[in-house]
């Protein structure tokens, strides 16, 4: 009872904290096209017992100890203040992006059709190849370093452009200009088709078990004209022509994916066999240094600095491609589509070749942000009913502590492991608290969670070894990461929990984090 007559009166606490924190608003450059209100406040936090409104208490943890620590500064962009942290919403697209530069049609007409191809992955089936295709169709403008300066200041919180080394300064204004792109819709798309070369095991666009097909050459032509959006994505089968079928091979053949018109829409696709293990990675924060759980560096290091690789991650990675034979690797990550070729860029520079999934433009929305990877990896689980799957990621993203172990679940038997690197032990800037029920009842040999790359040293991944012993595993199934340490649930990893995923257990103990920070005592 006396936690119901604390509830009244920290629900009027709560309101008042988490009213400051939403009307904050980015202050905006003029020239900037005022983007939406990105997150409204959910009518859930009214109702904190509800258990099907855990997301909304998860929000209203990361608003309301943002706003009272306000240890994040006073432009905090309303996304953060949400609890999702992902700084990479609601860019402009088509319309919006011709209108705030003021460009007539005519002189749209005139910039050449552009084409953003991402690497694919195909299955083997009774037709034969099946084989993804997806990217975009855009016209990019020409835009004036000043013009791009102002648009660059949009996305950057407590510095300007003006403020940055040149390098940098050069860097963002790349990136803002690869986010105004003017996407065109109902284009047609056509592909030639290629044995792809094979490469090394790490920094080229090999995957160590890769081999060049001894055929597979012919023209695509993708069935369906480019979305709304300017986004074109489905299976196309397509015809042998010497490539090895899919049930008598191992081997991943590579094909190169050629975009007809332009020189910039190459990729390289990945026919992987019916049986075999698939590494899924996930990148901000685990394969590059992104502190995205930190606004203002994960914006700089998003949009300015050089993407940097995660200590020795490449090494773990170069390793099982190299010792795990045919091993395919696909990298999964909720990051927009605009900045895809940053992220690949990197990718393939510094780690294993495989095939890509980005957000594409049709889940612009924040509930669509957070359903986007669980329609993503069901995609690919459902492409390969017998393949078994390697999840890799960082326990910074509420989505994937969500999606990750459903997938055990769902898809029994096709999850071989799940690795997630604890950001809070490594990085005590971590304040956004985050879920572990997802994992009460998921075998504890089948995830770890761990702190730096070497405690994935020497684990045979093949064999389904997924946990070092050394690395200890102090789960608690509810809230972990609150600020002072403070995390909710009682079990232990290999213990059951009856408060467990209880919401109710959650909002007390951040409502005590919050009564400590108004000065009040329960
Ligand atoms: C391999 O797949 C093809 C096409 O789906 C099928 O006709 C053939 O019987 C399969 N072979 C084996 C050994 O399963
Ligand atoms: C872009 O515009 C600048 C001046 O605004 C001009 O110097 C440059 O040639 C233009 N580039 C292209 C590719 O049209
Ligand atoms: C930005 O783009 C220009 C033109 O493509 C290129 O020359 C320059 O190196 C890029 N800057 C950075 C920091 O990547
Ligand atoms: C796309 O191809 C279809 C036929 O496949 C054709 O009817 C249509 O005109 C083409 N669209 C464009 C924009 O070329
Ligand atoms: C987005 O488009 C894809 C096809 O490109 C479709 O399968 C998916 O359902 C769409 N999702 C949303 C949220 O509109
Ligand atoms: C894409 O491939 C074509 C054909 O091999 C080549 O001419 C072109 O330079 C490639 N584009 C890039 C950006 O490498
Ligand atoms: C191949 O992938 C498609 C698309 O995901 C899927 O619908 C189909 O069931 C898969 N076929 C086989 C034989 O696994
Ligand atoms: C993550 O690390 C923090 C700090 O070391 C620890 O309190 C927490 O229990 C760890 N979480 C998991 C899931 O291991
Ligand atoms: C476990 O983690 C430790 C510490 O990071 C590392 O030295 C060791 O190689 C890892 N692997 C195994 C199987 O112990
Ligand atoms: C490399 O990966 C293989 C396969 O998972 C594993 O057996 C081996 O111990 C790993 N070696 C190192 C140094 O991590
Ligand atoms: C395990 O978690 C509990 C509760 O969060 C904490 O008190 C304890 O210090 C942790 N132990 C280790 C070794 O991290």
């Amino acid at each position: 009872m006396r936690l119901t007559a604390v509830h009244t009166v920290l629900l009027a606490v709560l309101h008042l904290a988490t009213a400051s924190v939403v009307d904050r608003s980015l202050p905006k450059p003029a020239g900037v096209i005022e983007r939406q209100p990105l997150v409204t406040p959910s009518p859930s936090k009214w109702w904190p017992t509800r258990t099907e409104k855990k997301r909304g208490i998860v929000s209203d943890v990361a608003g309301d100890v943002n706003s009272i620590l306000g240890s994040l500064g006073s432009n905090v962009p309303s996304y953060v203040a949400s609890g999702v942290p992902n700084f990479f919403q609601d860019f402009p697209t088509g319309a919006k992006v011709q209108s705030s530069l003021g460009l007539q049609d005519s002189q749209v007409s005139a910039l050449p059709t552009q084409v953003l191809n991402i690497p694919g992955y195909g299955n083997w089936t009774d037709q034969g190849w099946n084989l993804r295709f997806h990217g975009n169709v855009y016209k990019q403008p020409n835009i004036s370093e000043s013009k791009l300066n102002d648009l660059a200041n949009g996305f950057l919180v407590g510095t300007s452009i003006q403020d940055l080394p040149p390098s940098q300064a050069s860097q963002a204004r790349n990136l803002t200009a690869e986010i105004y792109v003017l996407q065109q819709s109902n284009e047609n798309v056509t592909f030639s088709l290629a044995p792809a070369p094979t490469a090394g095991a790490s920094g080229e666009q090999g995957g160590g078990g890769a081999v060049t097909p001894s055929g597979g050459s012919q023209q695509i032509k993708f069935p369906t004209p480019t979305t709304p959006e300017g986004d074109f994505d489905g299976f196309v089968q397509i015809n042998n022509n010497g490539l090895a079928a899919g049930n008598s091979t191992s081997e991943i053949q590579r094909l190169n994916v050629y975009t007809e018109g332009d020189i910039n829409g190459n990729a390289t696709s990945y026919l992987a066999p019916t049986t075999g293990l698939t590494i899924i990675s996930d990148i901000d924060d685990i394969l590059r240094v992104t502190k995205i759980y930190q606004p203002k560096e994960g914006l700089l290091n998003s949009f300015a600095r050089p993407f940097t690789p995660w200590m020795d991650m490449p090494d773990i990675y170069a390793n099982w491609s190299r010792s795990v034979p045919n091993l395919h690797f696909h990298y999964l990550t909720t990051t927009p589509e605009q900045i895809t070729r940053n992220y690949m860029d990197f990718i393939y520079k510094t780690y294993p070749g495989g095939s890509f999934d980005t957000r594409p433009l049709n889940f612009s929305d924040v509930s669509a942000t957070l359903s986007i990877r669980k329609f993503l990896l069901d995609k690919i689980f459902q492409t390969y009913p017998k393949r078994k799957f390697v999840l890799v990621a960082d326990t910074s993203n509420s989505d994937v502590m969500r999606d990750y172990p459903a997938m055990v679940t769902d898809y029994p038997g096709q999850v071989q492991c799940i690795f997630l690197r604890n950001t809070s032990s490594t990085d005590s800037g971590d304040q956004f608290p985050y879920d572990t029920s997802g994992f009460k009842g998921v075998d504890s040999n089948l995830y770890m969670f761990f702190n730096v790359p070497d405690d994935l040293m020497n684990l045979d991944i093949a064999a389904g070894h997924c946990v070092n012993n050394t690395i200890k595993q102090n789960l608690t199934y509810g809230y972990q990461g609150l600020p002072f340490g403070l995390n909710t649930g009682n079990g232990k990893k290999n213990a059951g929990s009856q408060l467990a995923g209880s919401g109710l257990w959650a909002f007390a103990a951040t409502l005590g984090v919050i009564m400590w920070g108004l000065g009040l005592a329960l």
